[in-house]
């Protein structure tokens, strides 16, 4: 579904992730791995066309997208869940669900019958349908910015650490809806600095280094090799 060939990022004179390389196979889901500035976001990101990259290219679906506007990419079926969340906490849960379907403001008959759909399958959504963003906790707010991501109807999700700054128990909720997703048949790139939740869902891994891949492979291939490091796995 996704091809990154020989990807580069710059930021000025930064660096940001250099010559990658990575695929993403229709119904799989791929976690993208790395301590902090490692270059996560910025190919989240770039495949999301909010980053440009200088070198290299992106094949969806056999085209190259790397020249594409972002409104294009989402689209064709590929929605990211930003780092942060992101959410609007002066607006209620409905209207920042509705603010995901920006694309498709025109059918808003379709579009509010998605959000209905979305709502049964997340149900805290739905009691919380009225209330400010702002006022739902951690882990409710993640799924808020999921389920907006889902709006799109996406064919590739990208998640940009979706258990940030979460508990524990919320982190499992959380990644209790990805595996539901993910056996839904949605494909999945799972942006986490840490490994243990994270390897527990994905068919293959890629680690990301100072912008590089140093590392990949199916989890259970790669998870005692010694580049992993105690750090990603979270001990
Ligand atoms: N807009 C920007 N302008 C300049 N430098 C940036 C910008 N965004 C990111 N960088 C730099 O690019 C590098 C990669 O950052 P990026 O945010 O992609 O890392 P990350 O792996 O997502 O980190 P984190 O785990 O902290 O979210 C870092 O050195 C960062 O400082
Ligand atoms: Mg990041």
């Amino acid at each position: 579904m996704l091809l990154l060939e020989n990807v580069s990022v710059k930021y000025g004179a930064i660096e940001a992730i250099r010559g990658i390389n990575m695929e993403i196979k229709v119904g799989s889901v791929v976690c993208l791995i790395g301590a902090n500035g490692a270059g996560k976001s910025t190919t989240v990101n770039t495949i999301a066309g909010l980053v440009r990259n200088q070198g290299g290219k992106i094949f969806y679906c056999g085209e190259d997208i790397s020249r594409w506007e972002t409104y294009k990419r989402i689209e064709a079926g590929i929605a990211i869940s930003m780092e942060g969340r992101r959410i609007f906490p002066d607006q209620t849960v409905y209207d920042n669900l509705l603010l995901g379907g920006y694309t498709r403001r025109k059918k808003m008959r379709e579009l509010r019958r998605d959000i209905d759909q979305i709502m049964d399958k997340l149900p805290i959504l739905k009691e919380k349908a009225n209330q400010l963003a702002g006022t739902l906790s951690g882990g409710q707010q993640q799924i808020l910015a999921i389920a907006r991501a889902l709006i799109a109807k996406p064919k590739l999700l990208l998640l940009d650490e979706p258990s940030l700054g979460l508990a524990p128990i919320l982190i499992k909720e959380v990644y209790k809806i990805i595996k539901d997703l993910h056996s839904e048949g949605m494909t999945i790139l799972l942006v986490e600095q840490f490994a243990q939740y994270a390897f527990s869902i994905s068919d293959y891994v890629y680690v990301l280094e100072h912008g590089k891949i140093v590392l990949e492979g199916k989890p259970e291939d790669i998870k005692d090799d010694p580049r992993l490091t105690s750090a990603y796995l979270g001990e």
